[in-house]
């Protein structure tokens, strides 16, 4: 390595607030489907093909939309720590985004909140609170969604997305094989209720009155009639993240858009959870994306609103899983105290 290359190079310390920022980022049945590798001052974001979910994921669009949301996160840190985020996007191969991280200018004010929200931000499948977001809070989430090739937009008919997401709902909760890869990747279900558990959904976090437009579907889920079901969407804020493409790109930008929504929803004290299981069913997408006049192939439903209770933050693996062949600072490698 030469100076200016060991001079760029990414520390031990700069290391794990990247790697702790990209743990925290949200993932499909919390599968955290990634991990990092560390070049220098480059950090490659590499998909974990090793996790798979057949029946909520046939197509891996999940997992792609879940490494875009941990790029999102892993883009934020390298600016929090005044490097620059350029980044490339190997078309193929388990290497699903490179950030070089050079030494750059210093974060705008949105970067700073939205990384300072990482910690804060969780999935809030329970009813939101009756007092409205404001249409300030709500142009500003939309804005921090909004990304090259995404789009997010406000589903107008709630009439035909009530109708389409009860009969996703109806499906899945019958479709026993779904339902048994759902209930493997419940923290509960890990055994000791869920205690050591480093992935998966916990218990508490399906919340209590978890109708079928606020999560996933289980065979206990309470299904309303659609109208019901388009009533209780009308008091929540939507938004689809729509592309024109179906490849791995847009799904990573996709992941990203929504992630950064999810943060500024977060810095903003709103909270929020994110849909795709209905998204899984063969010909919903096209068919929502017709009937709701959406301006592209939805790629996932983010929902939001004013919380009514605190959820607790989910499991994740430790990072000494997560970064690789990579010396990272750990808690064992702070100065000791000095005795007072
Ligand atoms: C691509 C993707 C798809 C998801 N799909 C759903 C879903 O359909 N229903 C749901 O309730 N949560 C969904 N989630 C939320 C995850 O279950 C959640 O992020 C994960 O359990 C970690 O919990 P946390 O968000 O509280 O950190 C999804 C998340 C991602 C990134």
């Amino acid at each position: 390595m030469t100076t200016s290359q060991s001079v760029m190079a990414l520390a031990p310390s700069e290391i794990t607030v990247l790697a702790r920022a990209v743990g925290r980022a949200p993932s499909v049945h919390n599968t955290q489907p990634w991990i990092l590798r560390f070049r220098g001052a480059n950090a490659d974001l590499v998909e974990r093909t090793d996790i798979e979910l057949p029946r909520q994921d046939p197509e891996f669009r999940d997992r792609a939309l879940s490494c875009g949301a941990a790029l999102a996160h892993l883009q934020l840190a390298a600016r929090v720590l005044r490097r620059c985020d350029s980044t490339n996007y190997p078309a193929h191969g388990p290497v699903v985004a490179t950030v070089h991280a050079v030494p750059g200018a210093s974060p705008a004010e949105p970067e700073l909140v939205r990384f300072h929200a990482i910690g804060r931000r969780r999935s809030h499948r329970r009813r939101f609170a009756a007092d409205p977001v404001s249409d300030v809070d709500s142009a500003a989430v939309a804005a921090a969604g909004a990304e090259p090739g995404v789009c997010p937009a406000v589903p107008g008919n709630l009439g035909e997305l009530g109708r389409l997401l009860g009969f996703a709902t109806r499906v899945f909760r019958a479709d026993r094989a779904y339902q048994r890869e759902l209930h493997a990747w419940t923290a509960y279900s890990f055994g000791a209720h869920g205690r050591g558990a480093e992935s998966g959904v916990p218990e508490a976090a399906f919340g209590d009155d978890s109708l079928p437009a606020a999560g996933l579907v289980r065979p206990a889920t309470p299904v309303p009639d659609d109208a019901r079901l388009a009533d209780r969407l009308g008091g929540e804020r939507l938004l689809f993240f729509c592309t024109d493409g179906d490849g791995r790109r847009d799904h990573l930008a996709a992941g990203a858009a929504f992630e950064r929504a999810w943060l500024e929803a977060t810095a903003r004290g709103l909270a929020g959870s994110v849909l795709t299981q209905p998204l899984h069913l063969l010909g919903s997408r096209e068919l929502l994306a017709e009937r709701l006049g959406l301006p592209g192939l939805p790629q996932a439903l983010f929902r939001f609103g004013h919380p009514v209770a605190t959820v607790p933050l989910s499991p994740r693996r430790p990072i000494t899983d997560l970064v690789r062949d990579t010396p990272l600072r750990t808690e064992e490698d702070r100065p000791a105290r000095r005795p007072r």
